[in-house]
């Protein structure tokens, strides 16, 4: 695993090449992603010989201990927005715990992966311990999710595809199911924040690889105080973000993967409109060639909206106010995601009551996007089952056994 990092440090720049050409990811993101890739897989590394079972106190003469075994041939199925670090974080829990891999990437970005596949090969993984099989969802994904061999699938990507998935495993052989699907994420702005920072982590919470983050800050609730000055400012921003191809490292705002998704994310900005959302900027495309949709920032958004409601995946910023704690934490909870959640503001007795009420896998206190292989990420409710990086996410992949052994009860 760390020769493995090793060679995906060397051909960093070669990986995100590729994952710029075929997914339109910023090319500095798409190198920093390898980067991070190769990180993942050292942390992973690490945990090898630090699984362990337990001795138990059972009732009985019995020495009662649990051994942790790999669970066995596991799926993994991983879409296009995040592809090599939604990869390396499935291998490297997997390996660490010695199954062996079959792994479905996204049909967009296909290339990336296999690539990853070939330093595995340079680094001398034995042949089968990783097996990649590019494809389309309802083929060869369903393939991983039915097979009868497979044991255990993982799975990144919608709710609707992470529902099919459960619903196959379940009718083939209940393998386990680990998900990780959408998310319409909360960032609260209290009425104490520095207006100037919160409009810039929650820029970025939303408009980062235009917006295709299953943990985008996608609702940006913020108190009535701030509310007027907050959206200029976050209107400026959103102006200013330079549009353009992602090779060019002056750019910031790319593409949206593909048509389908870029059709999507322009049905749900009509609808902000016909709903009554006030649009500040943006709201139409860019150019005429390539999927380019505009920041687009919403004021006057309500929790009813679809805009509020649903998941855009899309560089579309919906500003919501508020005016009391109590009442933006029943809100923000008022959703069918759970996901992750951020709260921007000074006074640590407020932040820590948010934290502790919403329903979220992860909880960013000012800041967000605060991942990292060490911590585990995960949602609550729709946003998925089970947990990915961290301790946690090796019990995927881990049976338990308990073994009791008789003791005589004389010598
Ligand atoms: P998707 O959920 O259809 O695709 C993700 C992966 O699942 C791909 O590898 C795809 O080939 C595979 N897949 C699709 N149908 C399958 C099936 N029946 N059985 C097994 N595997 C299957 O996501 P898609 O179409 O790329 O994007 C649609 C929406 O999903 C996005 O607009 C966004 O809202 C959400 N999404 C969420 C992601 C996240 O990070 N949680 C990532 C990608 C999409
Ligand atoms: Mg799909």
């Amino acid at each position: 695993m760390n020769k493995l990092a090793d060679l995906i440090e060397r051909d960093a720049h070669q990986l995100g090449n590729l994952l710029t050409a075929e997914g339109g990811k910023l090319y500095y993101g798409a190198y920093y992603e390898a980067v991070h890739t190769a990180n993942t897989l050292r942390y992973f590394c690490g945990w090898c010989d630090k699984i362990t079972g337990k001795t138990i106190p059972a009732d009985g003469p019995f020495f009662t201990y649990t051994r942790k075994e790999p669970i066995g041939v596991v799926g993994q199925i991983v879409p296009w927005n995040f592809s090599l670090t939604l990869t390396a974080l499935k291998w490297g829990p997997a390996l660490a715990t010695g199954c062996t891999i079959v792994l479905k990437p996204a049909e967009q970005t296909p290339l990336c992966i296999l690539y990853l596949a070939a330093l595995t090969k340079e680094a001398g993984f034995p042949n089968g311990v990783i097996n990649v099989i590019p494809g389309y969802g309802p083929t060869a994904g369903a393939a991983v999710s039915s097979h009868p061999d497979i044991v255990k699938v993982a799975f990144t990507g919608s709710t609707q595809v992470g529902k099919l998935i459960m619903e196959t495993a379940a009718k083939s052989n209940l393998k386990k199911v680990s998900l990780e699907l959408g998310g319409k994420s909360p960032l609260i702005v209290l009425d104490d924040a520095g207006v100037d920072e919160a409009v810039q982590i929650a820029h970025d919470g939303i408009f980062m690889h235009q917006g295709q983050i299953c943990c985008a800050g996608s609702r940006t609730y913020v108190h009535e105080k701030l509310y007027d000055e907050f959206v200029q400012k976050s209107k400026i921003k959103a102006e200013a973000r330079k549009i353009g191809d992602p090779f060019d490292n002056s750019v910031q705002h790319g593409p949206q993967i593909d048509e389908d998704s870029f059709k999507k994310v322009m049905d749900y900005i009509k609808s902000g409109k016909e709903q009554g959302a006030h649009l500040e900027c943006g709201g139409d495309r860019f150019g005429d060639k390539g999927y380019f949709v505009k920041p687009t920032v919403f004021s006057n958004v309500t929790d009813d909206m679809k805009i509020a409601r649903e998941e855009i995946f899309g560089p579309v910023q919906s500003i919501i106010k508020f005016k009391t704690i109590e009442e933006v934490i029943e809100r923000a909870n008022d959703t069918l995601y759970g996901l992750a959640a951020g709260v921007i503001t000074k006074d640590i007795n407020k932040a820590l009551t948010i934290a502790n009420a919403l329903e979220a896998g992860s909880m960013w206190v000012n800041c967000f996007f605060a991942l990292g292989p060490q911590s585990p990420f995960g949602g609550y409710k729709l946003s998925g089952l089970g947990r990915e990086c961290g301790e946690e996410s090796l019990d995927e992949y881990l049976e338990v056994k308990t073994v009791a052994v008789k003791l005589p009860v004389k010598l």
